[in-house]
């Protein structure tokens, strides 16, 4: 053995395999990996390697297991979010940003491929993974963040500033007057959870903050409606808006934006699984909004 004491980490891996399984976690072996990974300071591929010689298991590693199983998000136990291009601290108090999110930031930038030197925002922007990654990939995009939580807010700050972002505390809903009608795409990933529907997921209810999860109003509307309130006032007339939400508030949505005459060229689009997960519009241009 060549590292810390007693079992093997190819042992120790299969161990905490079982142990997470038995807590219901539901990508056991993967976070196993991502722990030992984590404590190695290694990549998968080396971690496999090293299974296949007889390094011994790092110390803490059994912790790590053990807080994992009380269903402690594994963000929270890294301190480290992966998405997109980005590595984003995060811990308690901030949203841990979801895969799906990936797909809208993609959305973002195809927008705004071909536009020298875009402005975007990012409304309820949490630990900044949608502004980073926007300020990270589209060289030349001046890019602005709102955040309410003060908590939240602090961990963006964490992430943001080296990207240059432009990073408020303030409420979506009447946050930079100052730049009104000046944004050539507003995003946002607003709360949009209805009061009722508690997640199962204890890592979700009981780690996400809720202040990131429950949209307010018994549909969860009430976030959303004000976020695409807000894009009308921010964009400029041709500006792009799009906005993650809950599969069953798509039709809601899309109704919402074309019933205002605000909006042109609304459209759904799908995540990863094909489901409904975010809508899009263009800012109608005065003229055509008549
Ligand atoms: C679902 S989380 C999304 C975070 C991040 N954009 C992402 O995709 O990972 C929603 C975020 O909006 C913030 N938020 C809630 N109400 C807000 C408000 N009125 N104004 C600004 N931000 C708000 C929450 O604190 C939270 O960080």
């Amino acid at each position: 053995m060549t590292e810390g004491t007693g079992r093997s980490l190819a042992d120790a891996v299969r161990e905490g395999t079982a142990v997470l399984a038995a807590a219901g976690v539901p990508s056991p072996r993967a976070d196993a990996e991502l722990l030992a990974e984590h404590l190695l300071g290694v990549g998968l591929g080396r971690l496999r390697a090293l299974m296949l010689g007889d390094t011994a298991a790092p110390d803490g590693y059994g912790e790590l297991i053990a807080e994992r199983a009380q269903r402690i998000p594994l963000q929270h136990i890294t301190g480290v979010a992966h998405f997109r291009y980005l590595a984003l601290a995060v811990g308690p108090g901030v949203f841990i940003p979801r895969p799906e999110t990936e797909s809208v930031v993609q959305l973002v930038i195809d927008r705004l491929r071909g536009l020298a030197h875009p402005k975007v925002v990012d409304l309820g922007t949490g630990s900044g993974a949608i502004a980073g990654s926007i300020a990270h990939e589209v060289p030349g995009a001046e890019v602005h963040a709102v955040e309410f939580s003060e908590f939240a807010h602090a961990w963006a700050a964490r992430n943001l500033q080296p990207l240059g972002v432009h990073l408020i505390r303030g409420d979506l809903r009447d946050a930079l007057p100052e730049h009104n009608g000046t944004f050539d795409v507003v995003v946002s990933n607003p709360p949009y959870i209805p009061a009722e529907a508690v997640p199962n997921e204890p890592e979700v209810a009981l780690h996400d903050p809720p202040e990131a999860l429950y949209g307010g109003g018994a549909d969860g509307m009430e976030l959303p409606t004000a976020a695409a309130a807000s894009a009308a006032r921010l964009l400029v007339p041709g500006g792009y808006f799009v906005m993650e939400h809950a599969e069953v508030q798509a039709g809601w949505i899309a109704a919402m934006l074309e019933r205002s005459g605000l909006w042109a060229e609304v459209a759904t689009h799908r995540d990863l699984n094909g489901r409904d997960r975010a809508t899009s519009a263009v800012r109608a241009c005065p003229a055509a909004s008549r």
